[in-house]
C-alpha cells in the first residue's frame, strides 16, 4: 500500500461463471435479486467498514446505485464516482443527502453539469485534464481522510485500476447461478493483458460460506508473470 492512495478492497457479487449481470447493459440489480439475505447483508456489513465506497460512471447510468447500507447497524461509507465529463443525471440516487458523495470529474467537464451536481450537495474533486487521472484521484481522496476504499465495480474501472497495481485485496461474493454468454461482463473487463507475463497474481487468503454463496478472499500480488 502507498500513503498517497488509500488501501483498495475489490468485492463483487457474480455468478458461478465470473458473470457481473444477465447481459451488458443491463443492471446488476437483476442477478443481485438471485443473492440470498445473509449475503445482502453480508455485503452491506462490508460497506460499513470502509471509509468511502467507488463505482464507476457507466454503473450509476445503468443501474441507479445507491451504495449505502441499508441492511444492518452501522453508517454508510462515502461514495465516490469518477466522471470525467460530469455526466451522471443530476437526479442519480447516488446524489441523494443518504450519504457524502464525491464526483470526481476532469477538467474538461461542462460547468453547467458540475454546478447541477453540486446543487444536489455533492462534493466535485476535479483531477486530470481530459479523463479522471486515477493517481491524482486517489491522492485527493487520502487528503480527505479515506484510508480504506471499497471498489464495487463495473469492470472497465476494475480492469483500469488492475492496471494501475491500485487494488490491494478482493473479496466474492459467488453467487450460485450460471447465465453465460460470450458478451456478458465479466470481474475485468478492459483490453485485458497481452502475454503470459502480464498475468496479475493473487494469494486466497480465506473462503467461507454466507447463506448458500461462497465468499473468497484473495490479495493481489503486482510482480512480474504474477508469482
Ligand atoms: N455485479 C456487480 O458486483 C457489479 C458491480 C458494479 C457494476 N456492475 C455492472 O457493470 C456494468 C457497468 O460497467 P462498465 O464496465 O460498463 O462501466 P464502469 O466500470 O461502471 O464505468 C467505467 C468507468 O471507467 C472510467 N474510465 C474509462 N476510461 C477511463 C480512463 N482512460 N481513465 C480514467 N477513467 C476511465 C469511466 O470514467 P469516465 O466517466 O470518466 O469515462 C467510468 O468511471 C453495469 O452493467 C453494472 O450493472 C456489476
Amino acid at each position: 500500500m502507498s500513503a498517497s492512495r488509500p488501501y483498495v478492497t475489490l468485492i463483487s457479487e457474480m455468478t458461478v461463471d465470473g458473470k457481473l449481470t444477465l447481459k451488458r447493459g443491463l443492471s446488476s440489480k437483476i442477478i443481485m435479486g438471485l443473492m440470498d439475505m445473509e449475503s445482502q447483508r453480508f455485503l452491506h456489513k462490508k460497506r460499513t467498514e470502509f471509509d468511502a465506497i467507488m463505482v464507476g460512471s457507466n454503473t450509476i447510468k445503468i443501474d441507479n446505485s445507491i451504495l449505502t447500507n441499508r441492511l444492518v447497524e452501522g453508517r454508510s461509507p462515502v461514495r465516490v464516482i469518477p466522471c470525467s465529463d460530469a455526466s451522471i443525471p443530476p437526479e442519480s440516487n447516488v446524489l441523494n443527502h443518504d450519504a457524502p458523495t464525491i464526483v470526481v470529474v476532469s477538467s474538461k467537464a461542462d460547468v453547467n453539469k458540475v454546478q447541477a451536481i453540486r446543487e444536489k450537495g455533492a462534493d466535485v474533486m476535479v483531477c486530470g485534464d481530459s479523463h479522471v487521472d486515477l493517481d491524482l484521484m486517489m491522492e485527493g481522496l487520502v487528503k480527505k481522510g479515506i484510508k480504506r476504499l471499497m471498489v464495487e465495480g463495473g469492470p472497465t474501472l476494475i480492469w483500469l485500476l488492475i492496471k494501475k497495481q491500485m487494488i490491494d485485496h478482493i473479496i466474492l461474493i459467488q453467487i450460485p447461478y450460471i447465465i453465460g454468454g460470450d458478451s456478458t461482463p465479466s470481474l475485468v473487463g478492459g483490453p485485458g493483458v497481452d502475454s503470459i507475463d502480464q498475468v496479475v497474481g493473487t494469494e486466497l487468503t480465506g473462503f467461507y460460506k454466507v447463506g448458500n454463496h461462497l465468499i473468497t478472499e484473495y490479495d493481489v500480488i503486482y510482480s512480474p508473470n504474477g508469482k
